[in-house]
């Protein structure tokens, strides 16, 4: 029932939360936190950062904790694997056995709801106005991350997830120019093009979360942003016929992607295109933070454009912070949080993770060009919701899809792959 009332409600929430104020705040800074623990001054940080410009990101965090949070210390939780994919079932394990680390990552949206309807998490909104984080916190990550007027984690971010990262040299040598083609059918033309000039997978992609991200791409494309989003409120029919011609479009991109992708996460996937095996792969903008960590240059050794078909959308996701019930540490994850959700946390961590900030205030000279970028569309674009990362749909919705992409990788059958795309959304 929460899962059916909460897109409807979050467009209500927005104005709740104008009018509610501050009738909670004892509630959300006292409670169950277990004070012989916090003589420790541990905060176990759980995440799914561990290289690259995703650790280079949280170690950004970790240096204004310790300076602003001295009594604490910082205990990295964290569990490899992109996206999540096995911290989240660590986590699970953790929070069913009532062992819940100080805080976790989770993604503002329908991710966020799966917690919040299991009584997983506490309400911050209490600690928002303390911090004055309701007026400097982007409104729409505001309605993503509130239920029925309470607010549940601290967004510390907005990543981009429909962004083609490309090598300008591969493209260069085939006879195309480093520029956006301008529809996925454009965009297949140019594969046939690498192709025929020796670039035999033109584009890399990895395991099965990055091949939701490209579907998820085309069906912005060939839907339009309006649509694509009606997909996970109930106002597209998973079953109608325009998606099983963008999945058609779909199954002709794969015949263009390296075969060994199963085994891959994202970064091997950027790797190819950065060593000129391939031209381009399509990945959120952690691959910003990744290439500047890796030392390379934009327009030099790679170039950037929104996922073809999809200029004027941002499709957008949020890594935030939450206080679950029974966090060990609770006064030691209030100053993480507190950390996560202020300018200074926010410019040390985006300013390595190749995202941009979730605060209205930040300074844009302090971001470089790809960044600077993002924050001029996330003001003016249509937005749409990220399925693979969380902003979308909860996590069951979430893995039904990437295991049903997973078997159309091999299997390549369209109408199965609608058929389970139907079902994942029940
Ligand atoms: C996303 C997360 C990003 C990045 C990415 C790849 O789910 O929001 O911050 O970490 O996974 O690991």
């Amino acid at each position: 029932m929460r899962r059916m009332s909460w897109f409807a409600s979050v467009a209500a929430v927005a104005l709740v939360l104008t009018a509610c104020g501050d009738d909670d705040n004892e509630s959300t800074t006292e409670g169950s936190g277990g004070s012989e623990e916090e003589a420790s001054g541990e905060v176990e940080v759980f995440t799914w950062w561990t290289e690259g410009g995703e650790k280079a990101g949280l170690d950004g965090l970790v240096s204004v904790f310790s300076e602003q949070c001295s009594d604490f210390e910082f205990v990295n939780g964290a569990v490899a694997g992109g996206a999540g994919s096995n911290a989240k079932q660590v986590l699970a394990s953790r929070l069913q056995t009532g062992e819940p680390p100080d805080t976790f990552q989770a993604h503002a949206g329908g991710e966020l709801l799966d917690y919040i309807n299991a009584d997983q998490l506490e309400d911050l909104s209490g600690l928002y106005d303390e911090w004055g984080l309701s007026d400097s916190v982007s409104e729409n990550l505001l309605d993503a991350i509130t239920l029925d007027g309470a607010i549940y984690s601290v967004p510390a971010n907005v990543h981009r997830a429909n962004v083609v990262w490309a090598n300008p040299t591969v493209l260069e040598d085939a006879g195309l120019p480093a520029e956006a083609p301008a529809s996925v059918d454009d965009w297949l033309a140019d594969m046939q093009t690498l192709r025929d000039n020796g670039v035999d997978a033109p584009l890399a992609i990895a395991t099965d979360w990055t091949q939701t991200m490209l579907l998820e791409a085309v069906l912005i494309a060939e839907l339009g942003p309006e649509a694509y989003t009606g997909l996970y409120d109930g106002s597209t029919d998973w079953a109608s016929a325009e998606v099983p011609a963008a999945l058609e479009k779909y199954g002709q991109m794969l015949e263009f992607a390296n075969a060994d992708r199963a085994g891959l996460d994202w970064p091997d996937a950027v790797n190819k295109v950065t060593a000129g095996d391939a031209a381009y792969t399509l990945m959120g903008d952690w691959a910003a933070g990744k290439l500047d960590a890796d030392g390379l240059e934009l327009d030099t050794d790679y170039v950037w454009w929104p996922s073809p078909g999809t200029d004027g959308v941002f499709q957008w996701l949020a890594d935030s912070f939450v206080l679950p019930v029974g966090a060990p540490n609770r006064a030691g994850t209030e100053c993480w949080l507190e950390v996560v959700g202020s300018e200074d946390g926010q410019r040390e961590f985006n300013t390595a993770k190749g995202s941009i900030p979730a605060r209205t205030d930040a300074d844009p000279s302090d971001y470089g060009p790809y960044a600077q970028a993002a924050m001029e569309d996330w003001a003016s674009d249509a937005l749409a919701p990220s399925l693979a990362h969380g902003s979308a749909a909860p996590v069951g919705w979430i893995d039904a899809v990437n295991s049903a992409v997973g078997q159309f990788s091999t299997s390549g059958d369209v109408g199965a792959l609608q058929e389970q795309l139907a079902a994942a959304a029940q």
